[in-house]
């Protein structure tokens, strides 16, 4: 799917390292990969992924991968089966660039920065939905919930009834469906959107009352205002917050690439 910063970044990471890097959309530039064991290939998809990873493997030291939820049916966008393809036929390392589920270069990112930017050793964070037009995945969301869980913050998520997350990227989190009582004191207030799980990649709510206003800043402790972007201005964030001082969002993409390089870093180090 479309990139700016995770495509960018890895680019700007690897090419910090020394490495060449080589860009493949397979949407529009290749042959379209099926990843079915078994399947009768005598319709759209013109080469297997068993073919596909082990090729790109012989070009590649590291493979990273990027793969978008369907939003359709939960289990199969859950089972994360173009990424565990991959994982399983490669004989390179994958990393993920964002998958069905899961953004854990964005996560890393996000937690170096709140590192950065704390100013207490146990920082209030608080991860708040907001409305917007498309069903988005909940990927960003719930790696940065698992990620929150391992660092030294104290975590609020707050959301609509029916937009809960799933209970392993939730952990110990304190969950609330009253944003303002959640944004009380916040240090670091961390806007997304994502589509229902319940009712699986349905937008069951666009109440506008759940985006991030100065208002809503105001109920903070000076709280920084941070988004993974691209972000939808005054749908998800009212343009006077993202504009302000408070507003940490570039700083936070910025960021995308010297975590993306420790990451590429510990890999070649381990292959060496
Ligand atoms: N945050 C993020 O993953 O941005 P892109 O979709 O532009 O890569």
């Amino acid at each position: 799917n479309s990139s700016l910063r995770t495509r960018m970044s890895t680019q700007k990471a690897a090419q910090n390292l020394g490495m060449n890097v080589m860009v493949l959309n397979v949407s529009n530039d290749s042959w379209q990969i099926e990843f079915e064991d078994g399947a009768i290939m005598n319709a759209g998809t013109a080469e297997h992924i068993k073919e596909a990873a082990r090729v790109i493997s012989q070009y590649c030291d590291i493979i990273g991968v990027r793969t978008f939820a369907k939003l359709q049916n939960f289990k199969e966008d859950y089972e994360e089966v173009v990424l565990n393809k991959f994982i399983e036929h490669s004989t390179a390392p994958i990393i993920s660039l964002e998958s069905a589920t899961l953004h854990p270069l964005q996560s890393l990112a996000d937690g170096m920065t709140i590192e950065e930017y704390k100013t207490t050793k146990t920082p209030n964070v608080v991860l708040t939905w907001a409305p917007h037009s498309r069903a988005l995945p909940q990927a960003v969301s719930n790696s940065f919930a698992q990620w929150m869980n391992k660092l030294d913050v104290n975590l609020t998520i707050t959301h609509p009834e029916g937009y809960n997350l799933q209970n392993e990227y939730v952990g110990n989190a304190k969950v609330t469906t009253n944003q303002n009582e959640a944004l009380a004191n916040a240090d670091f207030v961390y806007a997304k959107n994502w589509a229902s799980v319940e009712k699986y990649g349905k937008i069951l709510t666009s109440d506008n009352n759940w985006m991030i206003t100065k208002e809503k800043m105001a109920l903070t402790n000076a709280g920084k205002f941070m988004h993974c972007l691209p972000v939808r201005r005054n749908v998800i964030v009212a343009d006077e917050v993202i504009d302000s001082a408070g507003s940490i969002i570039v700083e936070q993409a910025g960021n995308r690439v010297f975590a993306t390089q420790a990451v590429l870093k510990q890999i070649l180090e381990w292959k060496n």
